[in-house]
């Protein structure tokens, strides 16, 4: 029997339609801040992520060449694909230009409960804004986006002046040695680190900033930092907005285009892979060939949102089936068709089976049986029955329609 690849899953309809439905909450989150959908390709060419997204990405590459010879990779975040994509195709757009994307990546990690080759990330990118006021209505969107869909979470949001500003000293191979090391919380690898480097001094302020939550604190450990304003501005953008947070200047991100503010969301209820979300301002036009624009964006691991939401994902679609004899079926069909212009599911017979097979069948998927005998059919009716409580009506189709769409609503 072939089985499919590691780290990849099926869904069955009871749980794409919990996913549907989970997406749909997020997407109509951030239609409301006026952000619009876009769609890149499910592999680009190498360079595109190797330029700018990290050792720790890149390592965990799906790369191939097509017969043309091209070197080809499938896309292990979608962010670098929306700025290629900008410019490309809306260089010239006015700004700030509001996106965002729903898709599936792909990372060569070693898979567990939220970690998968193949996962599906929601997200949004805001490019050609410069300010506190866009730093902040990223963070609103993605937490507005996951409070939608029911998570319980917290959210972190810090600024990697703080953590550059103290590793100024290093060369940028260090440095990002560093900021590995800060991302995976991997604090003995981090002393280890600098004291082959001959920094160990640099231990005890890291350690402190990673552990301090307020901006005053920040500031004493880190020093004076250009961005301090903007800082400033975007926290009290957020305490206005009623945003809930709590400041970490432990934030290193595990991709490295990242250049001032970074955010993090996780999962009260997960272990391990907890982080549900992750984002930040960066620019990376400028390495495809474009302007030097400045983005923000975030990423929400969807697959990690439905591992945490569990039973209580969305209850799945009513369904009705519609039960008929042979000489009912004339009206059943015209039944079945006013069901579907109301937009419910209504299901009909295919096996030639009869009313009690019919009805057994239904037992097991149905909410409803819409029943329809020859005695149904002259007198223009339907018998309804509720097939979780057992309660049964004769009404005439319209009313059955109303009936069976009140079910998940009472
Ligand atoms: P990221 O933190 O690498 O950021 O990924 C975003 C989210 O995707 C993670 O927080 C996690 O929930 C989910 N995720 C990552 N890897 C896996 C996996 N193997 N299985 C399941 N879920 C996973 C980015 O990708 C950036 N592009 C975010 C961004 C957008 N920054 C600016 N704009």
């Amino acid at each position: 029997m072939i089985q499919k690849p590691r780290g990849t899953r099926d869904f069955l309809p009871d749980e794409m339609e919990a996913r549907r439905s989970t997406e749909a909450k997020m997407r109509e989150a951030v239609r409301r801040f006026g952000y619009r959908e876009v769609c890149t390709p499910e592999f680009e060419d190498l360079e595109l992520f190797t330029l700018r997204s990290g050792e720790g990405i890149m390592q965990e590459m799906y790369v191939f060449e097509d017969k043309g010879g091209r070197k080809l990779a499938l896309r292990p975040e979608i962010t670098a694909a929306v700025i290629r994509m900008y410019i490309n195709e809306a260089k010239v757009a006015p700004k700030p230009l509001r996106w965002c994307y729903f898709a599936d990546c792909f990372r060569y990690e070693r898979p567990q409960k939220g970690r998968y080759r193949q996962f599906w990330q929601f997200g949004a990118e805001l490019i050609g804004a410069d300010t506190a006021m866009a730093d902040a209505e990223v963070i609103m969107l993605a937490s507005e986006a996951l409070n939608a869909t029911g998570v319980t979470w917290d959210l972190k949001v810090g600024h990697l002046a703080f953590m550059r500003n103290l590793l100024a000293g290093l060369e940028p191979a260090a440095q990002r040695r560093v900021m590995a090391h800060l991302d995976k919380k991997d604090f003995e690898g981090l002393a280890a680190t600098l004291e082959g480097m001959g920094k160990s001094a640099l231990n005890d302020s890291l350690t402190a900033l990673v552990e301090c939550r307020t901006l005053k604190e920040a500031f004493e450990i880190a020093g004076a930092i250009p961005e301090k304003d903007r800082v400033e501005q975007t926290m009290a953008i957020l305490d206005a907005a009623g945003v809930t947070y709590s400041l970490n200047f432990g934030i290193a991100r595990g991709l490295d285009y990242y250049t001032g503010m970074v955010f993090e969301g996780f999962a009260h209820n997960l272990g391990a892979e907890n982080q549900i979300l992750g984002g930040g301002a960066y620019r990376l036009a400028h390495l495809f060939g474009g302007d030097d624009v400045a983005s923000c964006g975030f990423a929400i691991g969807f697959d990690r949102v439905m591992v945490s939401l569990g039973d209580a994902a969305p209850a799945k679609d009513t369904i009705a089936a519609i039960i008929c004899t042979d000489e009912g079926r004339s009206f059943a069909l015209a039944v079945a068709r006013q069901f579907r212009a109301a937009g419910i599911r209504a299901e009909m017979d295919l096996m030639a089976r009869g009313l009690g097979a019919q009805l057994a069948r239904a037992s097991k998927s149905a909410d409803f049986a819409v029943v329809i005998g020859k005695r149904e059919a002259d007198a223009g009716q339907v018998t309804v029955k509720d097939l979780h409580s057992g309660e049964q009506k004769t009404l005439d189709p319209a009313a059955a329609v109303a009936e069976v769409k009140a079910y998940r609503t009472r």
